[in-house]
């Protein structure tokens, strides 16, 4: 049988990545992380994250996320579903519509497009939108940020909405966890609401 792939999404600072490698654990899942994932795909997101030499234009961007998935799929996410394996991964295509869509400005129509491109009909079954609010999000944020991460308050508050905009737009396939209270807390109540839709 054809494993399930679920992917967590959120805001920088949600607490996102912990939470995605948690889950995997619990399922017994492959968790793997975008951009990257793959050699070529971790060589990618230096180029995209990176904040010294030429910042990437923001259709340059959203290219380079999906020719990272596209390999992420290709090597890593497909062939463990098709030998049964559950994956998590940490984003997904949501990332490229709520971050180049939305926050980039360049549409989420056309940026779904392009990530329908680059996955090949590899769809996540489950969409985690990990919800904190801009605050909780802010104090979180530790160290020298990257590029990304330095684009500045509106653009990550188109983010944040655009999060919550398709998650409303899709219910059956997104699920909206509160991301507020400590890492253990915040990993029972996603596991049970996971486990829940999946069963
Ligand atoms: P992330 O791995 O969450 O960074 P960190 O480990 O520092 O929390 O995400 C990397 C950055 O890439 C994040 O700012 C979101 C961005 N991103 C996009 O803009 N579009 C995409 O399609 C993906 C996958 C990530």
């Amino acid at each position: 049988m054809r494993g399930r792939l679920i992917a967590v999404e959120g805001s920088e600072g949600s607490g996102k990545t912990t939470q995605a490698q948690r889950l995997a654990e619990a399922l017994g899942a492959v968790f793997t992380r975008e951009p990257g994932g793959t050699q070529l795909g971790e060589q990618i997101r230096n180029l995209l994250l990176g904040t010294d030499g030429d910042a990437p234009c923001d259709r340059a961007e959203a290219l380079l996320m999906a020719a990272a998935r596209a390999q992420h799929v290709d090597r890593v996410v497909a062939p463990a579903l098709a030998g049964g394996n559950d994956v998590v991964t940490d984003r997904y295509i949501g990332s490229s519509l709520a971050y180049q869509g939305a926050g980039r400005g360049l549409g989420v129509a056309a940026v779904a497009a392009v990530s329908a491109f680059a996955v090949d009909g590899v769809e996540a079954d489950l969409v985690v939108l990990l919800d904190v609010d801009a605050a909780t999000a802010a104090s979180r944020l530790e160290g020298s940020l990257d590029r990304i991460e330095q684009a500045g308050e509106e653009f990550h508050a188109r983010v944040a909405e655009a999060y919550r905009d398709l998650a409303a737009a899709d219910p059956q396939r997104w699920l909206v966890v509160d991301g507020s209270g400590s890492i253990d807390e915040v990993a029972r109540r996603l596991q049970a609401a996971v486990a829940e839709r999946l069963a």
